[in-house]
């Protein structure tokens, strides 16, 4: 579907272009089939299904051989694809870069990492709620549960660390285009390694809102994960 004007609404950028190197297999996770269909057909439909989401830029890697047998569901929505680059935050600034002209320097804009299929509609819509009354935007994410251990070198624990105000940041993120393809270039420019988009507006002074989340809104890294989700799924 071509983009016209009318697809200025909120867009999502979806950086797809990761080879799971951590996963193992010649598959990357993001193209690994549960109930029927890939894990990407899984996380657009969550995204795309939201009747506040216009469309989807889809950031492949350059030699991607999966896409199109990825199974899509046919929404009344478009979905584009562009090229990506080594590190997920390259990827995600050419998404941004590549997004309709329609969708406007100052519109929010979310990304949302294409293995983190279990995105629930209520955690969307208090993100964006709270995200667009946001000078600067928001994350989804959830404090930290566990007791932290710093390591030494020999495996032995050093110290416990204090958990207090830690939280682990999940995706979907939600920031205005311009200022965050600005972030993300600086960075870039810096050579500082982002490993996620609201590090890089840290980086500019500014302070992102944390949106508690829910904790099953898991990224799929290990082949665990992957069960989890076919558990998940089978429970909807
Ligand atoms: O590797 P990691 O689990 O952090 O990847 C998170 C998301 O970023 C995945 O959906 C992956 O496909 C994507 N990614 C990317 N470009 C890269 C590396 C990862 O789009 N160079």
């Amino acid at each position: 579907m071509t983009p016209g004007p009318a697809h200025g609404g909120l867009w999502v950028v979806v950086p797809a272009a990761g080879r799971g190197t951590r996963f193992g297999g010649e598959r990357p996770k993001q193209y690994c089939e549960v109930a029927g269909r890939t894990v990407i057909a899984h996380t657009l439909d969550r995204l795309l299904s939201h009747p506040s989401v216009a469309g989807a830029m889809v950031v492949l890697a350059a030699d991607d051989a999966y896409w199109r047998d990825s199974a899509l569901v046919d929404l009344e929505k478009p979905v584009l694809t562009c090229t990506g680059g080594a590190e997920r935050a390259d990827s995600v600034l050419a998404g941004v870069d590549a997004l309709p002209d329609a969708v406007r320097a100052d519109a929010f804009v979310l990304v949302h990492d294409a293995a983190r299929p279990n995105l629930a509609h209520a955690d969307l819509d208090r993100l964006l709620d709270l995200g667009r009354a946001d000078p600067v935007g928001a994350i989804l994410a959830a404090p930290v549960r566990d007791t932290l251990k710093r390591a030494g070198d020999d495996g032995g624990i050093d110290r416990t660390e204090p958990r207090e105000r830690l939280w682990r940041a999940f995706t979907p993120q939600l920031f205005r285009r311009m200022q965050l393809a600005r972030a993300l270039r600086a960075a870039a420019d810096a050579g500082v390694a982002i490993t996620d988009e609201a590090m890089a507006m840290e980086r500019q002074g500014l302070r992102p809102l944390l949106v508690e989340g829910r904790e099953d809104n898991f990224k799929i890294t290990t082949p665990a994960d992957l069960a989890r989700f076919e558990y998940e799924s089978t429970r909807r």
